[in-house]
């Protein structure tokens, strides 16, 4: 069963039958297929990527259908085993999937561009992922994320404002689970630890800067058509904290 990804498969089905909403039509895709073709220009051409704690692979799929040769990371068997169909039903030279933990990106190389949606507030040191992200992105890093907001959450969680790593933000509490089989069946947590640090949006954009990528943006477009009512109060992106940051070499 597919959680979250709603994949158009070659043969005409959904990998969730049920819902019209696919991956490939979200704002969060089309705004980062937007962003990789203003990079790149459209020229594809021998581009990497790597999608890290990529679920069921939706992303990886859509980076794959542009060309570029895309890997998923996925440290779940439970996700992994939906990656698999995907990859065996699309049959694609330029897409594969690895099942590891993220932190073990190192042993794959260097990619041109990093993935990370739904990821960075699942780590207990974002910082030194980021760090590590950085060594493995030639020209870009695309992070989606939640943040931990300067106010007091109603939706999430969380610890007061504290510093760790030397970055200012919010401890948020995953789970109290030892069991890997029993992890596996949580499909969207953190894997080993149990509480992950949620840095400020502040901090967020001062470590992308800090770990070297010297352009620092943060992207909007994926909450059209209604930016403003998503960042007013009680909409999306104000009540859960959540942005689309960019980094690039230049
Ligand atoms: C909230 S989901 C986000 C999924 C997807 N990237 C997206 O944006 O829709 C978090 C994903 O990260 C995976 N994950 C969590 N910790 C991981 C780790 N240390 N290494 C690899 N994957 C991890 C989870 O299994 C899950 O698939």
């Amino acid at each position: 069963m597919f959680t979250a990804h709603n994949i158009l498969l070659p043969n005409g089905r959904k990998t969730i039958p049920d819902s019209d909403a696919l991956i490939s039509e979200s704002g969060q895709m089309k705004s980062v297929s937007r962003f990789i073709n203003l990079l790149y220009r459209g020229d594809y051409y021998g581009k990497s990527i790597v999608d890290l704690g990529c679920l069921e692979g939706g992303y990886t799929v859509e980076f794959a259908k542009m060309g570029m040769i895309s890997t998923g990371i996925e440290v779940r068997s439970s996700n992994i085993y939906n990656c698999k169909i995907v990859e065996s039903e699309f049959s694609l030279g330029n897409l594969r999937f690895i099942q590891d933990d993220a932190w073990n990106l190192e042993r794959y190389g260097v990619y041109d561009v990093v993935y990370c949606s739904g990821l960075l507030y699942h780590l207990d040191r974002p910082l030194s992922f980021l760090k590590m992200i950085s060594r493995c992105a030639r020209d870009a890093v695309i992070i989606h994320t939640h943040f931990a907001p300067n106010f007091d959450s109603e939706v999430f969680r969380l610890s007061s404002l504290v510093e760790s790593e030397g970055l200012s933000g919010r401890w948020y509490l995953e789970h109290d689970i030892d069991d890997v089989e029993e992890l596996d069946r949580f499909r969207w947590t953190s894997w080993s630890n149990k509480k992950s640090f949620w840095l400020e949006r502040k901090s967020i954009l001062q470590a992308i800067n800090d770990v070297g990528f010297n352009i620092v943006m943060e992207q909007f477009d994926w909450l059209e058509p209604n930016v403003v009512s998503a960042m007013s109060e009680g909409g999306y992106y104000e009540s859960h904290s959540r942005g689309l940051f960019v980094g690039v070499k230049r």
